[in-house]
This record gives structure tokens, sequence and C-alpha cells, in this order.
């Protein structure tokens, strides 16, 4: 089963053979498959069983959202809206969502989730990450991981969320299940294991012991550190070769040199920015500028959770990183493609290279820069996973 997608007025294929070439203009597409088998002018397209007409509108790959905690009941819009009035974020707030997970039925997550993970297709995301986080029982994590492992593989165990309400007067104990009979039972569910450093949440010696853990457990690892304060999350990071540190909003000068030199590995530590998280916490903006020219490896993500950002909008963190971090269009697109691919250790995406898999977004937009040139306009007009065009539904 084939299919040319023709008339695209413009395509941005970050292709890895092709690093000089940004863009293509009157390009096709052939999808085979699922995967990515020709790219090139429209005048030399082969024929294919299906075709689908770009209509003159530009074609990036899938956005890779690599980072979100989307298996949770009830909002948080009060807090918001406290924010917005002067209080500060603080990680706190997760328990109030833990009660309100631990309480919800599987059938009211499953729902939930799914509503969520539709609204990030229909806004262009093709592969997302979904964390545990919302459990913190061995049980409530075991369920939030298996019911993200439904609809991804990206899963990751974040039993080290924030220590729950009933182990505040014994953290270690906390620390001691999450190593022992929590990731025990987690670790087949999930790809990744993760850790929230920050003052209200895990230490960094804490977060050493349960990377470290996860990694016996064959876990690969990643990093929530830098959110409110630099902390040295980011070198225990790039220490433990973990796939990703996110946040990065506070960042030492030995941090960004700890970062580039790790970006200069084949396989390293991506920096993975959350600038909505900003825009939901009125923090200042990560600067994006300082670590792309001192050479770190950059991914953009959504971060999308009840507390500190409920946005899952790919398109408008582009835009953020363009407006509010230094970036220009090209990397902001970069940094929500095949960064976030990078910062999942992924090579089939976030491209669309030959023999990627089919990951295409047709864009109501003649030009990329669009996206941040028209942040809040709903230009995602098509998506197709593996080359399979996905009716798109918001709820
Ligand atoms: O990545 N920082 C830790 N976890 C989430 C926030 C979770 C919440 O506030 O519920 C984050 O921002
Ligand atoms: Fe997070």
């Amino acid at each position: 089963m084939s299919t040319l997608i023709d008339n695209i007025g413009q395509l941005v294929s970050f292709d890895p053979s092709e690093p000089a070439r940004p863009t293509r203009t009157d390009a096709a597409l052939v999808i085979a498959d699922g995967r990515v088998a020709w790219v090139g002018d429209s005048h030399s397209a082969p024929a294919a069983d299906t075709r689908l007409d770009a209509e003159g509108g530009a074609v990036i790959p899938g956005f890779v959202d690599s980072h979100s905690h989307l298996v949770f009941a009830a909002d948080r819009a009060d807090e918001f809206e406290a924010r917005m009035a002067g209080v500060p974020y603080s990680a706190g707030g997760i328990r109030t969502t833990v009660a309100a997970t631990r309480a919800a039925s599987d059938e009211q997550l499953r729902s939930q989730l799914h509503r969520l993970v539709a609204q990030s297709l229909a806004q262009g995301t093709t592969t997302l990450e979904i964390k545990s986080g919302y459990g913190l029982t061995v049980d409530d994590e075991v369920r939030a991981l298996r019911l993200a492992r439904d609809v991804t593989t990206e899963t990751t165990f974040l039993g080290a969320h924030v220590v729950p309400a009933e182990f505040a007067h014994d953290r270690h104990a906390y620390v001691d299940l999450v190593c022992g009979d929590m990731l025990a039972a987690c670790a087949e569910h999930a790809r990744f294991i993760d850790v929230f450093i920050d003052g209200g949440a895990f230490t960094v010696d804490e977060a050493r012991r349960i990377l470290l853990a996860g990694r016996d457990a064959a876990l690969e690892m990643r990093v929530h550190a830098g959110q409110l304060e630099a902390d040295g999350g980011v070198s225990l990071a790039v220490e433990l070769n973990a796939a990703s540190v996110d946040h990065c909003t506070y960042l030492t000068d030995d941090d960004v040199e700890l970062l580039a030199a790790s970006a200069r590995h084949d396989v390293g530590t991506v920096a993975t920015l959350l600038p909505l998280v900003e825009f939901s916490t009125k923090q200042p903006y990560p600067d994006a500028r300082r670590l792309l020219d001192a050479g770190v490896a950059v991914a953009l993500a959504s971060d999308c959770n009840p507390g500190s950002n409920y946005s899952s909008s790919m398109p408008l963190a582009l835009a953020l990183g363009v407006r509010e971090m230094g970036m220009s269009p090209l990397e902001a697109l970069a940094a929500a493609t095949r960064g976030g691919a990078r910062a999942l250790r992924r090579d089939d995406v976030g491209h669309l290279g030959v023999g990627a898999r089919g990951d295409v977004v047709i864009l109501d937009a003649p030009d990329y820069r669009y996206l941040a040139y028209r942040p809040g306009v709903p230009l995602v007009s098509r998506v197709l996973v593996a080359g399979e065009h996905v009716a798109l539904r918001s709820r």
C-alpha cells in the first residue's frame, strides 16, 4: 500500500542525509508500507496506489512531544487562576491530583487520557511520551502505565514525582518503595524512568539512587531538573547519560558546558525545554539561544499536565520558542520534531528522510514559519501516522 503526497508548497523533511537542505519547494513524498519511500520534486514523483493533494500547503514531520503527564483525574483550574493573581507554582499541587487520580475508576482515567491524546494528535503530535506519577502506590502506578501503554510505546515510570502525603514523615521509606516493589511492578510497562528533582520533590542524591535502580531494571533515564532553581539535576543527568533533562529553566554555566559536551556524543543528553510551563506559571522562559549557541542538543515538548501547564499545543510551544527564547523558526521546528525524537532516542520519527515512519503533518499554510507567525490559529489540517490518514477529532 503506497500513498503519494504531492502539490507540497514547501517540504521540511529534516532528512539526516541532506542536512544542508532544510526546505524544498514544489515537492512530493511517497509513503509505502508505513515508511517514507521517496522524496523529491513533484514533477518527477513516481506513481502510487493513492494520492493525497497537499493543496500547496507546507508539509512537516509530525511533532514528537517527548514529555507529558496525561494519566490523571480532575483539573486544577483554581490553582491556575490563583497563579495568574500572583501565587507562585509549587510541586505541592501534585498531591491534589494524586488524590483525585487514586479515587478515579479505570474507565474515567482511560476516557480522559484518550480525549487528551486525540487533542494532541489533532495539533500534529504523532509521537507522544506519557508519564505515570499521579498514582504513587504500586497498584496506581502500574494502572497508569498500563493505560498509557495502550496509546504509546513511549511510557515513563515517574513514581518519584513527589513524596505522597502518607509518607510525609518517612520519605526514605518512600524512596525505598520506588526503588523496590514499585519499580519491580512497573518496569515491564515502561521504557523510561524519571525523577522530579526540586525542593518540593526529590534531592539529587535520592534521584541518583532511583535512576540507577531504574537503569538496573533496563529502563532508560530522564530527569526533571532546573524548573524553579539550578538544582544540580543537570549534572546528574549528564553523568548518568540520561536521554533527556527536562525544564532547564535555571542553568549554571557548568550545566551548559556539560550539556554541550554530552551533545558531541552520538547518544547524549538532550536539554528539553517546556515553555508552556513558563507561560502557565509566569516563570522566566529558558534561554534556548544560549544552549543552541553552545552546541547543546535541544528539544521542545509540551509537559501537558493539570498543574504547571495544561496545554498540549506543540505549535504554541514552538511559537514561544521563537517569540521568547531566541530560536529561529527552523530551530524551533527542529526542536519540536527531530529534537524530541533524539530526546526519546528514536531515529525513525521526527524527520521525513527515506526510511522514516510516515508521520506527516500538512499545514493550512504555505510556509512552516506560519506556525510561529500565526500562533493560536489551527493550521494543522491533516495528520498521517505511519502513512495512515488520521481522522481528527477534539473529543
Ligand atoms: O513537569 N514538575 C513536575 N511535574 C510536572 C508538574 C506536575 C503538576 O504540577 O501536577 C511538570 O511541570
Ligand atoms: Fe513534567
